[in-house]
């Protein structure tokens, strides 16, 4: 991969060095053109004209997002962030009081925010899947706990707060021979890890734009099954997701179209279809292996600091860097890192409510490579960090 290249597209790189990239990464040149070339034209020839005249690139979006998580394009909706696509789909799915939700310590705060919310609405009894010995999901577990009230398996990819890649297509596995509805959540791992829905089994899957993607803000998808899409009730319904066909009657679009609204951030759209066409182009398994790289010299080198602790678990590690030094908490990490022009943000939400592992920590300090990073970086990092 032409590192030089790539770090050419993205100015800020030059001013900054960027860890920051499970929380929100810096657009590449030409993302961040294509955004700008859309607004300039809503600012001369008004908003609707413009979307007329980008109807190509927005249907793009489709086949883009299609490509890269290996789906159909049918079996994608545009949704403004990642917990919004989830809320579609969780909130689409029918429940019984007593049904049971699967579940493990690792799922976003959010989503979980969604779980507690439905337990109070709808009855649904939340059950959480222990961690094995190395802090993953442990499916045997998880399997054994299914029964006839299992109505869904509800499992992160990859935590906000950890370097934890969740076994989730062994997961698949299991749901799909018990025939549970399967979501994912994977924020994380899109644009990450090279994502395949197929190999996964999951039924529903989000994403979001601004993380591993390099897109805009305020955008992300939904993926679901296309056999699955039937089996979910919109919990919203507009001028996009239907068609209005007597007074009285209505007809939900066939496709995961159902999902979206009609009022969109156009811009965005472009923007993440870029953003996944620059990705696609350097291609998924050649920016997970780098990454990957990157990130176990980032905590190889990290846990050479005499009393600093590493904290990420499971098998398989990703490109978050979980850490702590002797000396200083979190947030003074952080604020030390940021003075030389090192962005990193602090993990602070949601730790310790469900990880047993993370019980006794409020705060860690997070640390995401992309593939733009370099050994330099790493340098810089480790030298300003000691
Ligand atoms: C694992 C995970 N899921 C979901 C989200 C929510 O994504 P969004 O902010 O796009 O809604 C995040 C954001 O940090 C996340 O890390």
């Amino acid at each position: 991969m032409n590192i030089t290249r790539l770090r050419a597209d993205t100015p800020s790189c030059e001013s900054y060095v960027h860890f920051n990239n499970a929380g929100a990464s810096p657009a590449p040149e030409p993302v961040h053109q294509a955004v700008l070339r859309h607004l300039e034209l809503e600012r001369q020839i008004g908003g609707y004209a413009a979307q007329e005249a980008a109807e190509w690139d927005l249907a793009a979006f489709y086949t883009e997002a299609a490509a890269l998580i290996g789906a159909e394009t049918e079996e994608i909706a545009f949704v403004e962030n990642a917990t919004r696509a989830w809320d579609l789909a969780f909130y689409g799915l029918a429940f019984e009081p007593g049904d049971h939700v699967l579940t493990h310590g690792s799922e976003y705060v959010s989503n979980y925010l969604a779980l507690l919310h439905r337990a109070k609405t709808s009855g649904i009894r939340i059950e959480l899947v222990p961690s094995d010995a190395s802090g993953q999901v442990d499916v045997a577990a998880l399997e054994a706990m299914i029964t006839p009230q299992t109505k869904l398996i509800a499992l992160t990819h990859v935590p906000a707060n950890n370097g934890l890649v969740n076994p989730a297509e062994t997961v698949g596995a299991v749901a799909g021979r018990h025939g549970i509805p399967y979501l994912l959540d994977a924020c994380q791992s899109v644009g990450q890890l090279d994502v395949d829905v197929r190999k996964l089994g999951c039924d529903m899957l989000c994403a979001t734009g601004r993380k591993y993607l390099r897109a805009p803000r305020g955008t992300g998808f939904l993926y679901v099954r296309s056999g699955f899409i039937d089996k979910l009730e919109p919990p919203f319904v507009d001028l996009r997701s239907a068609d209005w066909t007597a007074p009285a009657a209505y007809t939900l679009k066939a496709t995961a179209q159902r999902f979206e609204t009609w009022e969109r951030h156009v811009a965005g759209q472009i923007g993440l279809t870029e953003a996944i066409r620059y990705a696609r182009g350097i291609g998924m398994p050649v920016i997970e292996a780098r990454i990957s790289d990157l990130a176990n010299a980032l905590r190889a080198q990290i846990a050479d600091i005499p009393g600093a602790t590493v904290h990420d678990l499971g098998h398989r590690r990703c490109g978050i860097v979980t850490f702590l030094l002797p000396s200083e908490d979190a947030v003074q990490t952080a604020a030390r890192l940021k003075s030389a022009g090192i962005m990193v943000s602090v993990a602070s939400q949601g730790l310790g409510r469900l990880d047993y592992e993370a019980s006794e920590l409020t705060a860690l300090v997070r640390a995401s490579l992309h593939y733009f990073n370099d050994d330099e970086d790493i340098f810089r990092f480790m030298s300003t960090l000691k």
